[in-house]
């Protein structure tokens, strides 16, 4: 079945109060509900449609009289009266045999829930839409010695707690854990001086992993109140760390669930990246109070509404407590290696999808990363007071409701007077576009003319122009900057801007701050991108010229078999040493792009990549360069080590990163001497894990991986680190059998997401392993998906998604990865989520 955006239709009914008492057992709990349903005397459709799935009815009455209602597929339909009535069922389900993890399901003998999107109909019959919003009251029954729900806590006793939670919310916000749990405390008064309390629960010995989490908590709910100006609306405010998990975290009302991955963090097991992506989180889901949970979605196509939203406010908060353009540059790295890819093949869709089969599908990179980017843009071109004034509208206009992106658009609109009806089809148009550019010079004046286009993409093979903020500074010949940034407005397929008045013939520095997610084609030289790489005023587009060095290099060592360019090993040496410069930015400039990168950029310009080559390519150009470095490597290393307790501050963890790219290099001559060393010194998981995956890289560190075994196999969370890093770092032909071994480890674990996640994830994050021509990496995965979609559809079927690119590759790998497809696509029973995935993947 597939739903249609164009089919909205409203609910018959409003829900005036949900009362739920859940009387807890692993295998058989009993959910009781009480809702108040009052039909909406204009309503065009009045069929009375509860979802329901893997739920055992026990019983129904309206207005305390037994109903006989009729079971459909994916729910019931009743008769019901015409005036307000009262509903009360009962259902049995049963959360230790809830393998899928969504509804209420056991994780570590806990008892949790996961409702977005769709999972709150295998809680009870309910109409689980997000238009739909009530108030819920919570009675928990059982033994457990800590029972939550969302809102406020309203009483408990022996065997018993129950909650309320005020604010209306659709029941995807729902939430409840129960278990043996402890909570590490925390207090935050509000700007208006209210006093919040907060906690984190975790399982008894992970308390001391709590703090950092804390700290982030608080200091989202500080930034939020000082730059959108909004106050947290609840006495309190939970957070519970699960280990089973499908996703990152989740934002239900009061009592936010997090994967233990995004919340536990301790400088001994974590490493800077997760201190880093923790507080991201923490913020985002803390940032849904506002952007999804006072203001929702109408339905699941508006999806990137709230998530588009919020991510783009996680950033703004990330870019504020740490360093901007650090911030930025690694987004766009993200956005490239995830939702390019999606944007060019067979899952594109834009970032309002028209249609879907399985909305758990669709918690993509295109809705969250470019909704995001789509935001950033809109900002850019109304400048930051009118954005901060539409925002504001936003909240008074629709607190309380359930929107659209028709909605959003019109208060920026209403707040600007500007015209957004093309502005509008960045929501509705799939694909990348791309921007081509070039320039002419004549007395004084210099012109820049941009064409865009964008490529077809499934169902959509014409695409209308956009507009593309391209935000421009040009610079003279001597590197001084003669045009601060300016921000062009493209809106049309073909348009010229010409500059006036310049002495001397610029160097444009284009589409700065990565100021719109397209590609940008044009014709330069690698002397102009090493000028810019040394003298542009923007750091991104500083970045951007290294990075676009890097990658003509690697194309050059992979079409010609030429050698890395010497000029570009000079400008990376130059930098290196450069202690002017922020170490976290060179620590950027000298990681690689990705092969996954090489590959695409291949693609792009209509070259079949081969991933054998482009693996050789990178390790070429990385053995070069350590060797041009050699004589000052030892030195520059020492000096970049940070000395003293461990802080995951930006500025230690910049430090840092530059010194594991170093060690990296020093390891490939020293023959893994100093990594040994880093290795068995390191009092934190940062310096520990760079040197192991130095030595892992240079097929050395067999001593050093047993001893992280012996040392972390209690902990979760390290263990995921263990397994994703001996195969992420196998070289090509010995990255299948190596994941293969590693799923016979007694430490694997299927139904653990996280751990699934670090063996496959690794397997396809490892591009020339995945895609070595003997095809065992696709059968793998395959073989595993497989037995994965029987337990745990969602994740199954997310996890598809390493196939996507495949159309890219020789006729070879084509043929291989259509049999592993075809093969997981005829598998008996296999999920409406999987089943979406490779049709999908394969139709195109
Ligand atoms: N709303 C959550 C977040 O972005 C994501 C949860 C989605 N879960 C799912 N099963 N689709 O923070
Ligand atoms: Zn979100």
């Amino acid at each position: 079945q597939t739903f249609y955006l164009k089919d909205y239709t409203p609910f018959g009914y409003d829900v005036e109060s949900v009362h739920l008492t859940f009387r807890l057992a692993p295998e058989t709990t009993r959910v009781l509900s009480r809702i108040r349903f009052a039909p909406k005397p204009d309503a065009a459709e009045k069929t009375f449609f509860l979802h329901g799935e893997d739920l055992q009815l026990i019983s129904v009455k309206i207005d305390g009289q037994d109903v006989k209602p009729r079971l459909v597929d994916g729910g019931l339909t009743c008769e019901v009266p015409g005036a307000p009535f009262t509903w009360e069922a009962e259902v049995e389900i049963n959360p230790a045999g809830n393998t899928a993890l969504e509804g209420l399901y056991m994780s570590n003998r806990m008892y949790c829930t996961q409702c977005e999107a769709e999972g709150f109909r295998k809680i009870t019959y309910y109409p689980d839409r997000p238009d739909v919003m009530s108030t819920f009251s919570v009675r928990i029954e059982g033994d457990e010695p800590v029972m939550l729900s969302n809102g406020n806590p309203m009483g408990q006793g022996e065997g018993w707690a129950e909650w309320h939670d005020p604010w209306p919310k659709p029941a995807y916000l729902f939430a409840l854990v129960a278990g043996d749990l402890v909570n590490y405390p925390g207090s935050f008064t509000t700007k208006s001086g209210k006093e919040v309390e907060l906690n984190i629960w975790v399982r008894p010995g992970d308390e001391n992993k709590c703090a950092f989490g804390m700290e982030a908590l608080k200091k989202s709910m500080k930034w939020d109140e000082d730059v959108y100006g909004l106050e947290y609306d609840l006495e309190l405010f939970n957070i519970v760390a699960v280990d089973d998990f499908n996703m990152g975290a989740m934002e239900n009302k009061g009592l936010n669930i997090f994967n233990s991955s995004c919340v536990l963090a301790s400088p001994e097991t974590s490493t800077d990246a997760n201190f880093e992506r923790i507080e991201a989180i923490i913020a985002h889901e803390y940032f849904h109070n506002w952007t999804g949970n006072r203001i929702t979605c109408r339905d699941w196509f508006q999806l990137c509404l709230k998530e588009g939203l919020t991510v783009f406010r996680d950033a703004q908060f990330t870019s504020d407590m740490r360093s901007e353009p650090v911030k930025r540059i690694d987004d766009v790295i993200t956005l490239r290696a995830r939702q390019f890819p999606e944007d060019a093949g067979p899952l594109a869709h834009p970032p309002r999808p028209e249609q879907f089969q399985e909305i758990n599908n669709f918690y993509t990179a295109t809705v969250y990363e470019k909704g995001a980017e789509v935001i950033g843009m809109l900002k850019r071109l109304v400048g930051d007071d009118n954005y901060y004034k539409a925002l504001k509208l936003y909240f008074e206009r629709h607190d309380g409701q359930a929107c659209t992106i028709e909605d959003w658009l019109k208060v920026f609109e209403d707040a600007t007077g500007r015209d957004l009806q093309q502005f509008k089809l960045w929501y509705s148009q799939a694909g990348t576009p791309r921007v081509k550019v070039s320039e002419d010079y004549a007395d004084g004046s210099y012109t820049l003319t941009f064409e865009q286009s964008t490529p077809p993409t499934p169902g959509q093979p014409d695409k209308a122009p956009r507009v593309i903020p391209v935000a421009v500074g040009l610079l003279s010949p001597n590197g001084d900057e003669v045009r601060a940034t300016e921000v062009l407005e493209l809106t049309e397929a073909k348009q010229s801007f010409t500059f006036d008045g310049l002495a001397s013939k610029p160097v444009p520095s284009i589409l700065r701050e990565f100021s719109a997610p397209v590609i940008l084609e044009r014709d330069t030289t690698n002397a102009e991108r090493a000028f810019l790489l040394a003298h542009d005023t923007d750091p991104f587009n500083r970045w951007e010229a290294g990075n676009a060095l890097a990658k003509e290099t690697r194309v050059a060592m992979v079409l010609d078999g030429a050698p890395p360019d010497t000029a570009y090993l000079d400008a990376l040496e130059k930098l290196v040493r450069d202690d002017d410069q922020d170490p976290a930015f060179r620590a950027l400039v000298l990681s690689p792009p990705s092969q996954a990168d090489i590959a695409q950029t291949l693609h792009e310009r209509g070259h079949t990549p081969d991933p054998q080559k482009i693996y050789d390519a990178a390790e070429t150009f990385t053995q070069t360069l350590a060797q041009q470095l050699e004589t000052s490597l030892p030195r520059l290393y020492a000096a970049k080590t940070v000395e003293g307790p461990y802080s995951p501050d930006a500025v230690s963890a910049g430090k840092r990163a530059l010194n594991g790219r170093l060690l990296s290099l020093l390891t490939r001559l020293d023959g893994g001497e100093q990594a040994v060393r880093q290795y068995a010194a390191a009092d934190n998981m940062t310096q520990q894990y760079a040197a192991l995956a130095a030595l892992l890289k240079a097929e050395k560190g067999e001593v050093q991986s047993r001893a992280f075994f012996d040392q972390w196999q209690d902990d979760r969370l390290v263990m995921d680190k263990w397994f994703a890093l001996q195969i992420a770092c196998a070289a090509p032909e010995k990255t299948a059998a190596t994941a293969k071994a590693l799923t016979q480890h007694a430490l694997f674990d299927m139904k653990n997401p996280n751990r699934f996640r670090a063996v496959f994830g690794a397997l396809a994050g490892n591009h020339a392993g995945f895609h070595h021509a003997s095809g065992e990496g696709y059968q793998l995965l395959a073989d595993n998906l497989i037995a994965l979609d029987k337990l745990n559809p969602q994740t199954t079927a997310r996890m598809c998604a390493a196939y996507q690119t495949w159309k890219r590759y020789d006729a070879g790998r084509q043929s291989l990865i259509r049999a592993q497809l075809t093969r997981i696509a005829n598998t008996e029973g296999l999920s409406r989520d999987t089943n979406e995935m490779v049709t999908r993947i394969l139709d195109a």
